[in-house]
């Protein structure tokens, strides 16, 4: 099947000790290794070592993982890759602690993508021998997972394109000028399964990470999740709300360092023979925030 998912966001952060309170205590991740300097965490429905990294030294994005379902999925997307015009390298086993091997590449909109086959299975509080549905002592929000990220690009279309030619990604919504064929792309949410998105890229400066997203479970969580942000004082960018685009459920927030996080919950399913919901500007305030059905100045400005 190629690409699975989102494996690991790997972002800097100006203060590692802020840093590894807000994930650890307040969102609920499990640390999985401390080299220093990189911390490495996951969620408590995730099996492979790590999903989150933690950098010292800056903000935003060092780099996105994706896991694709057999190893060689990595010789043909490598391929594919390279087919594009990308300029791709190999990896080795243990560049990124506890992956395998894979390729590396820097997209059109300059991040950095790695795709590799496994990583190290810690396994989760559960188990699979008649596992409880969730850990009994979850810390904070406790979140399951990672879930989804939102790039900025100059050229949405080029990295649509990307997405679809080399990762076999198709589109769920965009944001376009107008409906007609060769109206201007906005924004675009892709995926290669039944998850509403993996991966949205939105017109704005190369290389900027717009936010990372941790899956929940439905809106009463979204909502105990806002409720501990104000217990320990994060900065709410917007929500408890609903994106009209995905009908996904949502907080937006900032980490201390200023990365923007947000929690998810709902969406429908994807199929790829589901036609493209097409969102046009004016209308581009509901899409995105269904309840206040305006943009705010922070959400389209704030990057990292
Ligand atoms: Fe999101």
């Amino acid at each position: 099947m190629g690409i699975m998912r989102m494996g690991y966001a790997h972002v800097r952060v100006t203060d590692l000790a802020e840093a590894k309170h807000h994930y650890a205590s307040t969102m609920g991740l499990y640390e999985t290794l401390d080299e220093g300097n990189r911390v490495y965490y996951k969620g408590w429905d995730e099996w492979d070592h790590h999903s989150v990294v933690l950098e010292e030294g800056g903000v935003g994005l060092v780099k996105f993982g994706f896991k694709v379902d057999k190893p060689e999925d990595i010789d043909e997307i490598e391929q594919k890759a390279a087919t594009f015009g990308l300029t791709v390298e190999r990896m080795s086993a243990g560049e990124n602690p506890e992956v395998s091997d894979g390729i590396r590449f820097t997209t059109p909109s300059e991040h950095v993508f790695e795709v590799y086959h496994s990583q190290t299975v810690i396994g989760t509080e559960v188990g699979t021998h008649n596992p409880e549905s969730f850990p009994r002592h979850l810390v904070g929000v406790g979140v399951p997972g990672l879930d989804h990220a939102l790039i900025l690009a100059e050229d949405v279309g080029t990295m649509q394109q990307m997405l679809t030619d080399v990762f076999g990604f198709y589109a769920t919504e965009r944001v376009q000028t107008t409906l007609d064929d060769d109206a201007h792309l906005i924004a675009t949410w892709m995926t290669s399964n039944n998850q509403i998105h993996q991966l949205a890229v939105l017109e704005g400066p190369q290389g900027r990470l717009h936010h990372f997203a941790f899956k929940l479970g439905d809106w009463s969580d979204v909502g105990r999740a806002a409720d501990l942000m104000s217990m320990d004082d994060v900065p709410i960018d917007i929500g408890p709300t609903r994106h009209g685009i995905t009908r996904g459920q949502t907080v937006y927030f900032f980490d201390p360092s200023g990365n923007r996080n947000e929690v998810f919950a709902g969406g429908y399913l994807a199929y790829p023979d589901r036609p493209v919901s097409v969102w046009t500007p004016e209308a581009i305030g509901k899409g995105v925030f269904y309840h206040a059905r305006e943009l705010n100045e922070r959400f389209m400005t704030v990057s990292t």
